[in-house]
């Protein structure tokens, strides 16, 4: 028989269970019908076609970094790149698959005049020593970094962590790119006129930064509210980043986030895991790679866009992020946390350039 104090200590915890969940419903509710909302508009968009970046800007002598460009959106810029004369450095997890990316690109380009230079360098996201590595690499062998693409993500994963404890979408889309732009940023600020493009998605219209539990520990593991909170850190990340270069006072370093679109890619993986037919579905609606490249491209090389910062594109145009994307506080806390996160020196000051 259990005693009163006992049955109390029972119905109140059955109570903060059942109010527990419900709030956890609530909140996936909300966020879903937020993300909803936002693709329905993406399906109907989708009706009038894909936009395309027009310029025809070399990029003769400039210094281009893409992420995670072996497959996707992020090979197609790499092309595009190259046969504009850069010089791109393709920093993937995968080097058999880098390479065999490389050799594609060179071959799709031979009959392209004045080509510029080609290389794959090693970079796993989920790995802060890996980033660390790859940076210090680029920073001894490169002159200049002109254009920096993080273009490399994962979506809709089952739990996993990365190699320091993150949340595996939070830990590779932001965490990840922040400390590789954080550690390439001086050498970008000596390269002027520089751009900085981050792939962030429609998905982050569903994200919120739970700093309470960024890594997904003690709530029921959502895949998709944990991808859009790493898509909503990347907008943020974009507009406190160029925030922070105004109020250093340097000119000539843009930031750009970009949604593709929905782009027919290797991205769905886990989603085609999950629930059968999902790819042949979405096969019928989805652009190409070389249609959901043209945003990135737009935001990298075109002269339309050469004197604006901070801002959310899709469709090579600038577009309004949701509310939390523009929210400052938000932002600056992001920064803070994930500065301490990936464990950046306190003396350590991106903005300041060596002599
Ligand atoms: N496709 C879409 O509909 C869509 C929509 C909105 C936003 N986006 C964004 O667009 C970007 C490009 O996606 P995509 O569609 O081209 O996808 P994708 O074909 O899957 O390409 C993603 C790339 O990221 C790389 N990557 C994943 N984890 C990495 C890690 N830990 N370190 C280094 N590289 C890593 C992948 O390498 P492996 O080949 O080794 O896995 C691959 O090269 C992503 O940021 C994505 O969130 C895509």
């Amino acid at each position: 028989m259990q005693s009163t104090e006992q049955q109390v200590t029972v119905q109140t915890t059955l109570i903060f269970a059942v109010l527990n969940s419900l709030h956890q419903f609530l909140y996936v509710f909300l966020r879903y019908t937020q993300l909803s909302v936002g693709l329905c508009k993406e399906f109907v968009s989708m009706g009038f076609g894909s936009s395309k970046c027009l310029s025809t800007a070399r990029l003769d002598g400039k210094v281009a970094i893409i992420t995670g460009c072996n497959t996707g959106i992020g090979k197609v810029t790499a092309k595009d790149f190259f046969q504009r004369g850069a010089r791109v450095i393709m920093a993937c997890r995968n080097l058999k698959a880098a390479d065999e990316a490389l050799e594609e690109i060179k071959k799709q380009s031979e009959n392209c005049e004045n080509c510029g230079e080609i290389r794959t360098t090693e970079l796993d996201l989920s790995s802060l020593e890996s980033v660390r590595k790859c940076a210090r690499n680029i920073l001894k062998d490169e002159r200049q970094i002109n254009l920096l693409i993080n273009n490399a993500g994962v979506m809709n994963c089952p739990y996993t962590k990365t190699k320091d404890g993150f949340e595996l979408q939070f830990g590779t889309n932001h965490l990840g790119h922040f400390l590789f732009t954080l550690l390439l940023l001086p050498e970008i600020i000596r390269s002027t006129p520089a751009r900085i493009v981050n792939l962030s998605s429609v998905a982050h219209l569903g994200g919120t930064i739970d700093f309470d539990d960024l890594n997904a520990e003690r709530k029921i593991y959502w895949r998709v509210g944990a991808y859009s909170q790493s898509k909503l850190a990347n907008v943020l990340f974009t507009k406190e980043l160029d925030r922070r270069l105004r109020k250093a006072n340097i000119q000539g370093v843009n930031t750009y986030s970009v949604h593709p679109g929905l782009v027919k890619t290797e991205l769905g993986r886990h989603m085609n895991a999950a629930i059968p037919g999902f790819s042949t579905f979405t096969s019928l609606i989805t652009k190409t790679p070389e249609q959901g490249a043209q945003t990135t491209i737009y935001c990298a090389v075109d002269e339309k866009c050469q004197n604006e910062s901070g801002l959310y594109y899709a469709e090579c145009k600038s577009k309004e992020p949701s509310r939390a994307a523009l929210d400052e506080v938000t932002a600056k806390r992001l920064w803070e946390v994930s500065c301490k996160l990936v464990q950046l020196e306190e003396m350590y000051n991106p903005f300041e350039v060596p002599k």
